[in-house]
């Protein structure tokens, strides 16, 4: 059996909770403004997976929520940042398996708890026990390092009350916490492969994907799926969060225990990891006036929704290299919507200023 062909067989093989609607679309844009230049753009709709109001994380959490349920887990602990697209669908996920779901929402400085609107609001409705923790400017979102007596003490607690706990670490695919599989990554290995269906049937080819990097998982589990089923479709990367190094690092190690896991002996050279920091302005979850812009841009054109701290700045990453030339006319390039949309509101009278 070919490699291609072990992996399809081992990745139908794994159990799976069924938590999205798939596949998700895949539309060519339909009105490009002049600032695409003639590449040719193509949505896929991961903001439709349609679990509580859509997202990158409801497919991993379909492998997520299946590891919680084999080792039955009563409770499941994570983290983010107060306005984690990640803890919603987690809470939305366990509350559908009945798991209880413990979200440690991490605050910084000077910003401020409102449980009002955007994903807090949505926390709330799913009943999730939070715990808000108020942490330092340098705490790294994506690592377990600095939050861990707190994840401990709760893991504690749960135990004492019989509620066996999971912990999943935040992005869904970081070997750290009860997981020993980088399991969000696998579904994009898959959700890979579900593109190339889809441009097969499209009759369409694509030369590369874009999408939002956070933790690396998403661009990881592509990346493996491009190395595996399509080696010559580029998986480009805009960091929101992590420096290079870190982001490349988390990537990378991502991406090698993916492949790792599907029984493929390939490497993932330094050339391979494309990703691009220049984007993170004034950093993670801080919106400018330029990507206020280029929301705006595609709402008016597409009449789609793109995100604050995501997507709204891979649009912007995007549309810089179109205008640098990294992207050429009559390139086919994937822009993978990552989801993310009820952050919207919570940025609301900032959008609104912009705007004016
Ligand atoms: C809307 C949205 N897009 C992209 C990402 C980044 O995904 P990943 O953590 O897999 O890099 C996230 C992560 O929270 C997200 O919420």
């Amino acid at each position: 059996m070919n490699l291609a062909k072990k992996a399809k067989t081992k990745l139908a093989a794994m159990t799976t909770v069924k938590l999205c609607f798939l596949p998700t679309p895949l539309e060519k844009m339909r009105n490009p403004s002049p600032l695409f230049k003639d590449v040719n753009i193509f949505f896929k709709r991961d903001d439709q997976t349609g679990l509580a109001m859509g997202g990158n994380k409801a497919r991993k959490l379909e492998w997520i929520m299946a590891d919680v349920l084999k080792k039955k887990a009563k409770s499941i602990i994570t983290w983010g940042g107060l306005h984690s697209n990640w803890c919603r669908q987690v809470a939305a996920a366990a509350n559908i398996c009945r798991v209880k779901p413990i979200l440690i929402l991490l605050k910084k400085p000077g910003s401020q708890v409102t449980f009002d609107d955007g994903n807090p609001l949505l926390d709330s409705i799913f009943s999730a026990d939070i715990r808000i923790c108020q942490v330092g400017e340098k705490q790294k979102l994506m690592e377990l390092a600095g939050i861990k007596d707190i994840v401990d003490l709760i893991y504690k607690e749960e135990e004492e009350k019989g509620n066996k706990p999971y912990i999943a670490p935040i992005g869904g695919s970081l070997l750290e916490g009860s997981m020993n599989r980088p399991l969000g990554a696998l579904s994009y290995v898959n959700a890979f492969l579900e593109i190339l269906q889809q441009a097969e049937s499209q009759q369409v080819s694509f030369d590369a994907l874009v999408a939002a990097t956070g933790s690396g998982s998403t661009h990881a589990g592509l990346l493996a799926g491009a190395k595996i089923f399509s080696p010559q479709t580029k998986v480009v990367g805009i960091s929101v969060s992590e420096d290079k190094t870190t982001i490349s690092r988390y990537i990378k190690t991502i991406a090698r225990e993916t492949l790792t896991g599907l029984g493929v002996d390939k490497k993932i050279e330094p050339e391979d990891i494309i990703v691009f920091t220049d984007y993170i302005e004034e950093g993670y979850g801080i919106l400018n006036k330029e990507t206020a812009n280029k929301i705006r841009l595609v709402a008016e054109t597409e009449g789609l929704l793109l995100d604050p701290v995501y997507t709204g700045k891979a649009m912007v990453g995007l549309l810089d290299l179109i205008d640098k030339g990294y992207f050429k006319k009559g390139e086919n390039v994937l822009f993978l919507h990552t989801g993310g949309t009820p952050s919207l509101f919570s940025y609301g009278k900032e959008l609104r200023e912009f705007f004016r």
